[in-house]
């Protein structure tokens, strides 16, 4: 009976343990495949000032009217030519690259950094032939390929500049093979910058080709995009978008049990395609959201494995002490 007693206790004591799950639960990515580039109108997530890195918009997703991002510089900030502002966290970079830029003697200019959702209103029913009196657009098929609507702009995340040469007189289509453009196209990864709308990728980019479009995502995460021959799209879509091919939000993740004394954090990716950039090497720092069932502020699982270590440590004692008993 006494090692039997002991056997069981011990046995409660190592499940509990086991039961204990990893400290993080699996990031929420995307479910299901990139979506087709259609012209839809569904707030975008994450969307929060501090996910500027993650933050998808194309034809489908927008950041919405009222986004405008609360630490705007002016780009002479970042030592490059022209006007306009980019968000500060860029403005570092920014001056880095067109340091390198320069001593390479092809300077950059700033033609369109960061735009306003009505700026950027006015620009898009300029190209599109907006007329306010029939309502209606004259020329909104062919602008759509080249201008995002309202909300849907990358320069509205204000980590967005077109750039020309010095003397440039506008956007050139055929830049990248300019010297200052081509300097860029080889080298603006290494300072967190990649070209949005690379040439032949309109089906997943959603635009056609913008040599002179530029986003910021910071050194690691646009070295890890530009790594993995991904488009920006695709890279953030299976990585960060916590949405689904439906645009609905994707369930709150919850913790993985892991079959392990010690925790450690766990990636589940939920979808093939999130798990083929999971092995590209994603930067998973969605942020960990708490399940939404608890007890007590514990999750279930959490609780159960407690309860069952308390009682697994009360049986042990007490037949610790049987067995003392006897042996005496
Ligand atoms: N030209 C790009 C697509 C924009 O308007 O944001
Ligand atoms: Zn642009």
């Amino acid at each position: 009976m006494r090692p039997l007693r002991v056997l069981a206790a011990a046995v409660m004591l190592a499940a509990g343990l086991l039961m204990v799950p990893a400290a993080t639960p699996n990031p929420a990515t995307a479910i299901g495949p990139l979506p087709e580039c259609k012209l839809e109108d569904h707030l975008t997530d994450p969307r929060g000032y501090d996910d500027w890195a993650t933050t998808l918009v194309d034809w489908n997703l927008s950041v919405g009217k009222d986004y405008k991002p609360p630490d705007l510089v002016s780009v002479r900030t970042g030592s490059v030519g022209g006007g306009g502002s980019v968000r500060k966290v860029a403005a570092e970079d920014l001056e880095a690259m067109a340091a390198a830029a320069r001593k390479n003697g092809t300077p950059l200019v700033a033609w369109s950094p960061y735009r306003s959702y009505s700026q950027q209103e006015k620009l898009f029913n300029g190209y599109a032939g907006w007329n306010s009196e029939t309502q209606t657009y004259s020329n909104f098929d062919s602008a759509i390929k080249f201008s995002a609507r309202p909300g849907h702009s990358e320069h509205q995340l204000g980590v967005v500049i077109d750039f020309v040469a010095v003397g440039d007189k506008g956007l050139t289509s055929n830049w990248e093979v300019t010297r200052t453009g081509g300097w860029m196209a080889r080298n603006a990864w290494k300072y967190g910058w990649l070209m949005s709308y690379p040439k032949g990728k309109q089906d997943l980019v959603c635009y056609s080709y913008e040599p002179w479009h530029y986003r910021y995502y910071g050194r690691e995460l646009a070295k890890k995009i530009h790594d993995s021959g991904l488009t920006p799209r695709e890279y953030l879509w299976a990585n960060f978008t916590q949405l689904d091919s439906s645009f609905q939000p994707v369930p709150t993740p919850t913790p993985v049990l892991t079959p392990t004394l010690v925790p450690t954090p766990t990636l589940l990716p939920s979808t093939v395609a999130s798990q083929a950039a999971v092995t590209a090497g994603p930067d998973a720092t969605a942020s960990p959201t708490s399940p939404a069932g608890t007890w007590f502020g514990l999750d279930p699982a959490v609780a159960i494995a407690g309860i069952l270590i308390v009682l697994a440590s009360i049986g042990l004692v007490f037949a610790l002490g049987r067995a003392r008993q006897r042996s005496t």
